[in-house]
């Protein structure tokens, strides 16, 4: 697929997430996603020769952390649409005394919309790792064009893939997983393993009770 496929998000966006504003934020909240926002958006920086991870739907941004912890000489962008879940990642990374980022998370940039949008402005980078953690499923058949991970969006995102990069999907939805395998046949990816150290988000301690184990697919061009 070409990169003047993007167009075809530009004008044909089809939403893949629901709601985008949860409870008032705090004012703290408010502050952040007004100042500290704009300073680490991914558009500022050149990234020169440094690793670059993204993870896409980062929800509250709790593995996001934890890859910025774990990998400090990479920058890690989050992708995600969900205004308080933006505003939850930014309270977390920075001191309430000051409003400054710990130095721990400096290795993070967020940008807070449609990760399609972002692509569109990055289109020179290369990720090392992509993560989609718990895309949401969209389960009613009449809703499925709404499913992100469809065939298009895989070929998108492996022309952003550097040479051993690795797209990293994980889904407690099993119908929605055997769907991604399915569009997989219509793209290029290769499945590399299908496992995984259990990885714990916020979406799936919270719904541990009902859902099945989540499933993993770790993919490469
Ligand atoms: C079910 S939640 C999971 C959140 C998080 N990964 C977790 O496991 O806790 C799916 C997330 O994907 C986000 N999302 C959906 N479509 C997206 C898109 N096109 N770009 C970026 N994020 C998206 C939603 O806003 C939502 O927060």
């Amino acid at each position: 697929m070409e990169k003047q496929e993007l167009k075809h998000f530009e004008n044909n966006e089809l939403r893949t997430f629901g709601r985008r504003h949860g409870k008032k934020l705090s004012a703290r909240k408010v502050w952040l996603m007004e100042n500290l926002l704009p300073n680490i958006t991914p558009k500022t920086d050149k990234y020169d020769e440094k690793s670059i991870i993204l993870e896409i739907g980062f929800g509250n941004g709790e593995h996001l952390r934890d890859l910025a912890l774990n990998d400090q000489k990479s920058i890690i962008i989050g992708a995600e649409p969900f205004v308080n879940g933006v505003a939850a990642l930014l309270s977390a990374i920075t001191k309430e005394s000051d409003n400054t980022v710990f130095d721990e998370y400096k290795n993070i940039r967020i940008h807070p919309d449609d990760v399609r949008l972002l692509l569109k402005n990055l289109q020179h980078i290369k990720f090392s790792q992509i993560w989609i953690l718990h895309p949401d499923p969209w389960p009613k058949a009449k809703h499925e064009k709404r499913r992100l991970l469809n065939s298009d969006f895989l070929n998108l995102i492996s022309q952003f893939l550097s040479d051993d990069g690795k797209i990293i999907i994980g889904t407690d939805h099993w119908g929605y997983y055997d769907w991604i395998i399915e569009q997989l046949k219509n793209t290029k990816l290769k499945i590399k393993s299908t496992s995984l150290d259990i990885i714990k988000t916020r979406y799936q301690l919270k719904n541990k009770a009902n859902t099945d184990t989540p499933k993993y697919l770790i993919l490469s061009n």
